[in-house]
């Protein structure tokens, strides 16, 4: 394989994909990044937003030109404009919100995680296929090119069988502005809010676990800031997925085979370089510059576009996110985590 020869990313086209009218419930940190993602590269379209605080709701819209404000999500569930909501509530709140939108008939892209527990993020692939609206985790790494492109490589045989993929996600996230990540509360801890990338990417990778071991550390609040998760996978692979809410780390990712490997150069979560290492060689697949960082939260939204425009469910992808919060449910037991407990 050269250079030349990659396999595409075989992702919708962000700008040929038709618009949805979007809304977002939830006028916080994140929903800022992604509108700004959305708006600046893909032809979707926020219609409306919506905030628990009017004033806020009406300064987020007029920061991003939204022509629509609320002061409550229920008015935006009332918007018969709205084809799909950007759930961007923090992570206790997923269930809630969704179930709501999902009640109201609106289609939803919920961020990630689904849900705090797998039994939760159940709830909600049970609400939307009764509804029979599409949902789907913002789980955005698993849509990025390098990741798509990763997993063709794979496929087309270039390492061999995957032996091993040991990808991290340690932040020494600032307990004052990052509060919501250490609060003794079942949304909060490592493993669900950054362990969730290598866990979700291996799981794409090799499948879901058959057997899975946890080793970590608890806040004095007893709110999982360390651990390390280790799984075994259909035919012996192993995949070791590491987190931290306390130390910074490089974040890389490395894919094993039996005859060659992927080195993820870069935070492996967002756009990034692989170096593909095989048959005596080292190539390098770059991702395009011009959609870097949290930008790469586009593509998800316009997958999930694309989905809905084909007439597709988000079943396959629903799986796949409940089966990592199974996981993550079994770390935070192995590791007793008290809010969960
Ligand atoms: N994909 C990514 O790269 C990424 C990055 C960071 C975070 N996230 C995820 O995005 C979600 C939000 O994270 P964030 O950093 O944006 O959080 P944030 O700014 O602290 O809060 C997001 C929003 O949650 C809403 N909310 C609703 N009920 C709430 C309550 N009772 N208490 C507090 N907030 C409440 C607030 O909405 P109002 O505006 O209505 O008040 C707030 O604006 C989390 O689930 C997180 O895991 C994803």
């Amino acid at each position: 394989m050269s250079t030349a020869t990659w396999p595409s990313p075989a992702l919708p086209d962000l700008r040929d994909t038709p618009p949805l009218r979007w809304g977002i419930a939830g006028a916080g940190a994140i929903a800022h990044d992604w509108v700004r993602a959305l708006h600046a590269h893909t032809s979707q379209r926020v219609h409306a937003v919506a905030a628990r605080d009017s004033a806020r709701a009406a300064a987020f819209a007029g920061a991003h030109g939204i022509p629509r404000s609320y002061g409550s999500y229920a008015a935006l569930a009332d918007d018969a404009a709205v084809d799909i909501v950007y759930v961007a509530t923090t992570t206790e709140h997923h269930l809630g919100t969704a179930l709501q939108l999902i009640a109201a008939g609106k289609h939803v892209l919920v961020e990630k995680p689904l849900g705090c527990t797998a039994a939760e993020a159940r709830q909600i692939a049970a609400a939307a296929r009764q509804s029979g609206v599409y949902a789907r985790e913002n789980i955005w790494t698993l849509d990025l090119p390098h990741t798509r492109v990763i997993e063709r490589v794979i496929g087309d045989g270039a390492i061999g069988e995957v032996q091993v993929v040991e990808a991290d996600f340690s932040v020494a996230f600032d307990p004052i502005e990052s509060a919501r990540v250490f609060a003794p509360s079942i949304g909060a801890g490592a493993l669900l809010d950054v362990g969730i990338y290598p866990l979700s990417f291996a799981q794409r990778l090799v499948g879901p676990p058959l057997e899975t071991r946890t080793v970590g550390a608890l806040t004095d609040q007893g709110v999982d800031r360390r651990a390390v998760v280790v799984s075994r996978h259909a035919d012996d692979a192993l995949s070791i997925s590491t987190t931290a809410l306390d130390i910074d780390r490089p974040n890389l990712a490395t894919i094993v085979g039996s005859r060659g490997r992927i080195d993820v150069r870069t935070d492996f979560y967002c756009p990034a370089s692989f170096d593909l290492v095989a048959d005596g060689r080292t190539r390098t697949w770059h991702p395009d510059p011009a959609i870097a960082g949290r930008d790469g939260l586009c593509h998800t939204a316009v997958a999930a576009a694309a989905d809905i425009h084909a007439g597709r469910t988000a079943e396959i992808a629903l799986t796949a996110s409940i089966g990592v919060l199974e996981t993550i449910d079994e770390a935070r037991r192995q590791l007793q985590v008290t809010a969960v407990l």
